[in-house]
């Protein structure tokens, strides 16, 4: 029997009501396909831990994360704690410690779920957001000088490395040619005149090199709006981390709610353990209260399981969630309901 070892990070606020439901629908498929998963979860890596501490997580965190299989986490962030220091005192340094340079998120219109925009529908809206994710906009190049006074100012530097853009923009075109073989670039050319065009640039050099795959590219301002209008028109959409950002959370929107959709952090050649996590964040303002909806988690949860090589097992995920939300009117309230995040947990369970 395989036997995985996973870490867990619950994180703050809703990321530890969501991530037991996980972890009960990873139980169950593992027994039915012949795999075993065995956990380590860091439970006080977090915002309370910083406020105690000084830290999210202990100095040689990175190291205690290096031999896992991969990591699953809730979400960090608390209102009494700077956003950037949840961010970059954990989630950015697991990112870039381990080469997870391609953030992964699928957007899909189930049946049942009501999505706000009126043309996007069920089986016609099914495709992947492809985000940089380790470098780009959210570069650590930079610095604040004469700090309160008048002529105070702020520099931040965007970077693009040939090397970084190319293996992610590899990854979006291989993905592309095992889906329907379209490719959408997210880019900014005409008004970002130094790296738009160099990604622009580097997608049409790697165009060449798949040409299986048929692709476009797009401003991003245009792109946003198309989101909205015809989300069913894109297969897999490729940005750099600030644009790959801002479309998958307005993908998840479009999809029917933030507290559904999954995200992957994947090292594709597997030297470092993927992080696999659910787009939204702690939701303070419903934190506490059981009513979170689990299915971002388990959803990233089953793709956990595709990368650590058992695709049915995954589908066998996706499929009861796609069960329950056709067959059932068990929802949490994001989605129009009354169930708790234990009920909705315990229906998706029957259905496995
Ligand atoms: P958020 O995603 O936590 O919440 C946005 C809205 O969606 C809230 O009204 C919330 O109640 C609702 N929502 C989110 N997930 C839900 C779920 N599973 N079920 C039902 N409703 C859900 O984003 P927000 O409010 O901008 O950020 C809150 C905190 O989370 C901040 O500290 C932020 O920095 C952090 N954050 C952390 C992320 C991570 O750990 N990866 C990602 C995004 C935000
Ligand atoms: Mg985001």
């Amino acid at each position: 029997m395989t036997n995985h070892h996973i870490a867990l990070i619950p994180g703050d606020g809703i990321g530890a009501e969501v991530l037991p439901p996980a972890r009960q629908v990873l139980d169950a498929v593992g027994t039915r396909h012949g795999f075993a998963l065995r956990y380590t979860s860091y439970d006080d890596w977090s915002c309370a831990r910083y406020l105690r501490e000084g830290a999210m997580m202990p100095e040689d965190g990175i190291d205690l994360l290096r031999d896992k299989d991969a990591i699953l986490l809730g979400a960090v962030g608390r209102p009494d704690v700077p956003d950037h220091v949840s961010l970059w005192g954990l989630l950015i340094p697991i990112r870039r410690s381990f080469r997870q340079y391609v953030n992964l998120r699928p957007v899909r219109v189930f049946e049942g779920v009501e999505s706000p925009v009126r043309g996007a529908l069920a089986g016609e809206v099914d495709f992947v957001v492809v985000r940089e994710n380790v470098e780009g906009e959210y570069s650590e190049a930079g610095g604040r000088i004469n700090r309160g006074l008048d002529d105070e100012m702020a520099v931040q530097e965007a970077v693009f490395t040939r090397a970084g853009v190319t293996r992610v923009l590899d990854y979006a075109f291989g993905l592309a040619g095992r889906r329907r073989g379209t490719l959408t670039s997210a880019t900014k050319s005409n008004g970002i005149v130094h790296t738009m065009p160099f990604w622009d640039q580097l997608v049409a050099e790697r165009a060449a090199h798949h040409p299986g795959v048929a692709w476009e590219q797009e401003h991003i301002d245009a792109l946003a709006a198309k989101f909205v209008l015809d989300p069913a028109r894109f297969d897999v959409v490729v940005g750099s981390n600030l644009f790959g950002d801002i479309l998958s959370d307005l993908a998840a929107a479009v999809a029917g709610s933030i507290g559904m959709a999954p995200a992957a952090n994947l090292n594709p050649e597997r030297a470092f353990p993927s992080m696999f996590e659910p787009v939204h964040g702690s939701a303070p303002d419903i934190a506490g209260r059981g009513i979170a909806n689990p299915l971002g988690a388990i959803w990233s949860a089953a793709m956990m399981l595709d990368h650590l090589g058992h695709p049915r097992a995954a589908r066998d995920i996706t499929d009861a969630i796609a069960a329950v939300l056709a067959g059932t009117d068990v929802r949490t309230r994001d989605l129009g309901g009354t169930a708790s995040t234990a009920e909705f947990t315990d229906a998706l369970l029957a259905r496995l």
